[in-house]
């Protein structure tokens, strides 16, 4: 019995692992949206329900509050935020 179960434990063992890195790479954001720049997705999103705000009208400090706020109102991923905000910061 214990000659059999050991190959039986070292394969589940080895599908388990190999779902698990599946599943996690299909949480990454996809290529598509990870090759946009800053700009690209500050035109792209932030002007989906007002206009888009232009980088000069808040100091570096208050668009990183602005970036927080908004990725939950937009549904952004953290990337998307972090190169909206680096756009706006370096476009003043
Ligand atoms: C899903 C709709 C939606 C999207 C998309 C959106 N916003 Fe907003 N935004 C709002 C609403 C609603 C308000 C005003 C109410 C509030 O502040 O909760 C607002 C307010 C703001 C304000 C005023 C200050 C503040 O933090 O409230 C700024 C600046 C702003 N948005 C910037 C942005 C930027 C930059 C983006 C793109 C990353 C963006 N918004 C995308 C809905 C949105």
């Amino acid at each position: 019995m214990k000659r059999i179960f050991a190959p039986i434990a070292v394969v589940s063992g080895i599908l388990v692992l190999f779902f698990g890195i599946m599943s996690a790479n299909s949480c990454k954001t996809p290529a598509a949206i990870t090759n946009k720049s800053g700009a690209q997705l500050w035109a792209e999103n932030c002007n989906r329900c007002h206009n888009a705000p232009p980088p000069e009208i808040y100091s570096n400090a208050q668009w990183e509050v602005v970036g927080e706020h908004m990725r939950y109102k937009a549904n952004l991923t953290d990337e998307e935020v972090r190169k909206i905000v680096a756009f706006l910061k370096a476009s003043k």
